[in-house]
């Protein structure tokens, strides 16, 4: 097992195998999935013993899935915190009892918890820079004018406070970019849908759709149908993750961009925790780099999606 060192992070010891816990936060999409095979493969290719939960959309049950991990001894935790505050309790208690926690992919309020003193590190993307990125392309793409829907991710989570405030702020510096409404589509394709269907009610004038995720961008796709509108040309939508549906919606001419977010996090996780266990200080966040999809290269990359 793990043991404590004082007010710092556990220390890990050199041995065979790791008894890994990893929690997911929901299997709803193909992101989700694609994350937890990519641990699951880790998983065999580092010699881990895994002990895998999936919360079903549940920040109570992933809270319950962190604590059930502790009782049985893992000796580590990789946790995607399905929202910013709720799992906190959780990540103190695992610290408190020696296993060190690893944030894969969302990360938790950093008001209150530390990297390096709470948990060990951050792995993953930089949320604000994908929502700024999508902005920008906007802004050049639309000549600085459009009156925009924005899908927002699960309320409370890293990933839709980051990607709302970093595509929000760039928007604000232009005037001719207006945001005509906000709303919550819990990365689902079918409440994007119909968030999407109310919303194009009381804002027939939109010309753009921004989504949080590309689960919600397609259900965007699937309203816009149902009113008679045309995706991709009457309403221009740009996304972020990269999945296989979105990259097909690029090449079918109905989405303009996807913002990659990538759910790869298997290998990062047994390279991170091999530096962890030689001694290494691991850098408060582990940056994943992300690239941008559209008609340019949206077909090269297609048999690489999920
Ligand atoms: O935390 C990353 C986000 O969570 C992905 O964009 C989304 O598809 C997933 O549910």
């Amino acid at each position: 097992f793990s043991s404590m060192v004082s007010a710092g992070l556990p220390v890990l010891e050199q041995k065979e195998r790791y008894k890994v816990g990893f929690a997911q936060s929901e299997s709803n999409n193909p992101w989700r999935i694609a994350e937890t095979k990519s641990f699951k493969e880790a998983a065999l290719s580092c010699n881990w013993d895994l002990v895998y939960t999936d919360a079903a959309g549940s920040a109570a049950k992933q809270v319950s899935d962190v604590d059930s991990m502790i009782a049985q001894q893992v000796d580590v935790i990789f946790l995607p915190p399905r929202e910013e505050r709720p799992l906190l309790p959780a990540v103190m208690r695992a610290k408190s009892q020696g296993i060190p926690v690893f944030l894969v992919d969302r990360s938790v309020d950093a008001k209150v918890a530390q990297a390096g003193r709470d948990y060990v590190s951050f792995l993953g993307s930089n949320f604000i820079e994908q929502g700024q990125l999508a902005a920008q392309w906007l802004i050049e793409n639309t000549g600085g004018q459009a009156k925009i829907i924005e899908l927002e991710g699960t309320t409370g989570s890293s990933p839709a406070n980051d990607r709302r405030k970093g595509f929000d702020d760039e928007i604000a510096k232009h005037a001719g970019m207006t945001i005509l409404a906000s709303q919550s589509g819990d990365f689902a394709r079918d409440k994007g849908r119909k968030v999407t269907e109310t919303l194009l009610q009381s804002h027939p004038d939109v010309n753009v759709i921004y989504a949080h995720n590309d689960e919600m961008a397609i259900g965007a796709i699937q309203a816009l149908e149902a009113s008679g509108r045309k995706a991709g040309t009457d309403v221009l939508i740009v996304s972020i993750d990269g999945t296989r549906d979105a990259l097909q919606a690029i090449i079918d001419g109905k989405m303009a961009l996807t913002v990659e977010s990538s759910p790869f996090f298997g290998p990062l996780a047994c390279a991170t925790l091999k530096r962890y266990v030689g001694g290494e200080t691991i850098e408060p966040w582990v940056r994943v780099s992300d690239r941008i999809f559209t008609i340019d290269n949206a077909a090269k990359h297609i048999d690489e999606a999920y």
